[in-house]
């Protein structure tokens, strides 16, 4: 049965309007005809096969026009941008109505209600409805967050929740590695996504971390994750901009590192428009720590490489804010996406490098 206008809750990353009109799709539709109408505007319901849906999608995404070539990375990074903009625009178009337990009833479709819960909580109407592509990453993310991830040097696993930065890059997580004075310090971490840098460091002999993060999914991740791995009595979680109240010996944060707009809720993760992030870090980090303190920032240069910031940026924002790089540990991004030839950003991204800075105020 369609659901008539404004009589379901409609679900949407990324803050798009409710469709005023649905129209009900089945396994007859081609990836042609569907292309077709959801340029015309049309959101279509899907109400026949489960894997025939998924099947559709990926007929559609390659159907959609590849990014034009480009005579520079930047070029290349603002094609691909939008090429995956228009991907996720017409994509999201084909969209599936859930019951009030959260069941989707096509044909050979998974049990989905245990990811929505997680997500978005209990049920709040009888009919909710969601673009299929997002339920499919909803899914995706539940299967790790039930496996859970092994990330090098933390004993147990992070189990990450939707929508939260998953710490599958482990170059960034092994450069915190070889920090070696930690024990008895009070940790400070900022943008904590699952909070694995903190759990790293207070495995590592920390006395405490006080982390924050603006994004409520994460605040959540964090707090169960410190659970799990029995560190909540150490672990402090707070939903916030930038730092917590109060002093660190140690301030750690992995920014995110793209100064570009953020196009949806789990874009803030990755992107920073005007370097926000960064600037207000290096602004307040002096402020926020003990006598003898240090900064641990991760960043890695992509954003240089992309032409995004220049070469000379960050030495003339540490020089502004009085601060010093006492040491640096570099290591080359070994992300599979490093490697990926076919990648229209492989000629930036197979050079990338990841630094870790210790960063004191240059006057004590
Ligand atoms: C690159 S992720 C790093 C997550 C985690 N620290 C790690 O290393 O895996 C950046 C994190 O910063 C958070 N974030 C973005 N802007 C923020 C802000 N203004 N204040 C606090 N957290 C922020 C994002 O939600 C995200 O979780």
């Amino acid at each position: 049965m369609v659901p008539a206008v404004n009589s379901f809750n409609w679900r949407s990353e990324s803050d798009e309007p409710a469709p005023s009109r649905l129209s009900p799709v089945d396994d007859r539709l081609t990836a042609d005809a569907a292309l077709r109408r959801v340029r015309r505007g049309e959101h279509l319901l899907y109400t026949g096969d489960f894997h025939n849906a998924k099947q559709l999608l990926g007929a559609m995404g390659r159907r959609l026009p590849e990014p034009p070539s480009a005579r520079s990375p930047l070029e290349a990074f603002r094609a691909e941008r939008r090429a995956r903009q228009l991907e996720h625009e017409t994509l999201s178009r084909i969209v599936v109505a859930l019951d009030r337990s959260y069941r989707l009833e096509l044909k050979r479709a998974p049990d989905v209600a245990e990811a929505c819960r997680w997500v978005w909580g209990e049920p709040e109407a009888d009919t909710t409805v969601v673009s299929l592509k997002t339920l499919l990453g909803m899914l995706g993310a539940a299967e790790w967050r039930r496996k859970g991830l092994a990330v090098p040097g933390l004993e147990g696993k992070i189990h990450p929740h939707y929508g939260v930065y998953l710490p599958t890059r482990t170059d960034y997580v092994e450069l915190l590695l070889s920090i070696t004075e930690v024990k008895g310090k009070k940790v400070f971490d900022v943008g904590t996504g699952t909070g694995v840098l903190s759990f790293l460091l207070l495995q590592r002999g920390a006395a405490s971390a006080v982390a924050t993060d603006c994004d409520s999914r994460a605040v959540a991740c964090a707090r169960e994750n410190a659970e799990r791995l029995g560190l909540s009595k150490r672990f402090e979680v707070m939903e916030g901009d930038l730092f917590p109240p109060g002093k660190a010996d140690l301030v750690v944060s992995n920014p995110p590192w793209i100064p570009e707009p953020p196009k949806n809720r789990v874009d803030r993760a990755v992107f920073d428009e005007d370097d926000r992030f960064l600037r207000g870090f290096l602004e307040g980090l002096t402020g926020h720590l003990n006598p003898g303190g240090e900064g641990l920032l991760l960043l890695s240069d992509l954003a240089v490489l992309l032409g995004l910031r220049s070469a000379g940026w960050l030495d003339e924002q540490l020089a502004r804010n009085e601060l010093v790089v006492k040491w640096k540990r570099s290591t080359p991004a070994r992300h599979s996406k490093a490697k990926d030839r076919s990648d229209p950003l492989h000629a930036a991204r197979s050079r990338e490098v990841t630094t870790l800075y210790g960063l004191s105020p240059a006057r004590p």
